[in-house]
């Protein structure tokens, strides 16, 4: 694929890792393609401080929840090689104090408290410059294993998808939302490895257009049969009889399957379920958070009123999210195959 790397470490040597193997010693970068210059500008940013890693989350310059997950990780690592602590006591309170203010840059998103918690736990040795090491490796495993799901999926969900077959799709959930091939656009890769093609429309996506400007570039980059929609045609085209399939990605699954994702996969739910179209979501189960029981305890982003177009006599309601309820989802694709229960 010819679409460019969301993220990865570059050590100071300049190396880019995307597994673990990376040396800790000197301070490396957290290296991403700043998304809200797609698709007119490839522009490559490196990272290094607390700040500069939770603007990028915040300002989805790194998005998608696993992609989200992977960054903070690593950018936890990379902070944490330059804190001045004086005691490793103080270098892991430093560890924890940003990774508690990482994980504020979103709410919706489990896969980044989910990455955050684990690179913490993950540290245990007795000196710093074994801590930086450990926050690394664990960074590096969790981008590794990240690459992997999505292969996994991909392969799994190919298996729903036949030659000429209508496939539509809702914000960004490919190659730039996460390490690997993505989610819900991963089974479309992997079908067309194996001469299945389909035809994708990408909802536009309002009010950020990760549809229009992240899904429909990558899959056109990639050779893809792509046709982007307004999200408010999404029903008209189902009835015109040009949809197969809904393949969407999650940012939190509920432990009974209620799915949070890109506002306006809710309506689409609806109209697929109108239109007898099967709905499916496509995650990692890095994305189920079974400490909360339905989709009602989940936590939705509210968004400025700037990011969508309004005149002043208006005022303007921009949650980032909703959920979809779980009787409106036909079944999940996951790294373990394609589930009716998550
Ligand atoms: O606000 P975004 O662009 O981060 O929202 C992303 C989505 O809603 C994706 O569908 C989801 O994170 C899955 S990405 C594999």
């Amino acid at each position: 694929m010819n679409i460019p790397r969301t993220l990865s470490y570059i050590s100071a040597d300049g190396r880019e890792y995307l597994a673990p193997g990376a040396d800790a010693a000197r301070p490396g970068v957290l290296d991403i393609v700043d998304q809200t210059m797609l698709p007119g500008v490839v522009k490559r940013l490196h990272l290094s401080t607390p700040d500069e890693v939770f603007e990028a989350i915040k300002q989805l310059r790194v998005r998608g929840a696993p992609a989200i997950g992977c960054a903070a990780a690593v950018g936890l690592a990379v902070c944490a090689m330059r804190f001045t602590s004086s005691s490793p006591a103080e270098h892991l309170a430093n560890i924890k104090k940003c990774a508690a203010f990482l994980d504020s840059s979103r709410p919706t998103a489990v896969n980044l408290s989910w990455a955050l918690k684990r690179c913490v736990g993950a540290v245990s040795a007795a000196d710093i410059a074994g801590m930086n090491q450990q926050l690394l490796d664990e960074a590096l495993a969790i981008t590794a294993e990240d690459i992997s799901l999505c292969a996994a999926i991909g392969k799994a969900g190919a298996t729903l998808l036949k030659s000429g077959m209508g496939v539509l799709t809702h914000c960004n959930a490919g190659a730039l939302a996460t390490a690997g091939i993505g989610t819900a656009l991963a089974p479309i890769y992997t079908a067309m490895e194996q001469g299945i093609k389909v035809k994708v429309f990408s909802d536009e996506t309002r009010p950020l257009l990760q549809g229009a400007r992240l899904t429909a570039w990558e899959l056109g980059v990639a050779g893809v049969d792509v046709t982007t929609i307004c999200d408010s045609m999404a029903a008209q085209v189902m009835r015109e009889g040009k949809v197969g399939i809904v393949i969407v990605g999650a940012d939190r699954v509920a432990a009974n399957g209620d799915t949070a994702n890109k506002i306006g996969t809710y309506q689409l739910a609806v109209a697929a379920k109108y239109h007898n179209i099967p709905f499916y979501v496509a995650l990692p189960f890095s994305t189920v958070d079974r400490s909360i029981a339905n989709g009602s305890q989940i936590p939705i982003e509210q968004r400025k009123g700037e990011e969508i177009f309004h005149c002043a006599e208006a005022k303007v309601y921009n949650p980032a999210f909703d959920v979809t309820p779980r009787e409106l989802i036909t079944g999940f694709i996951t790294e373990r195959g394609v589930l009716s229960e998550i």
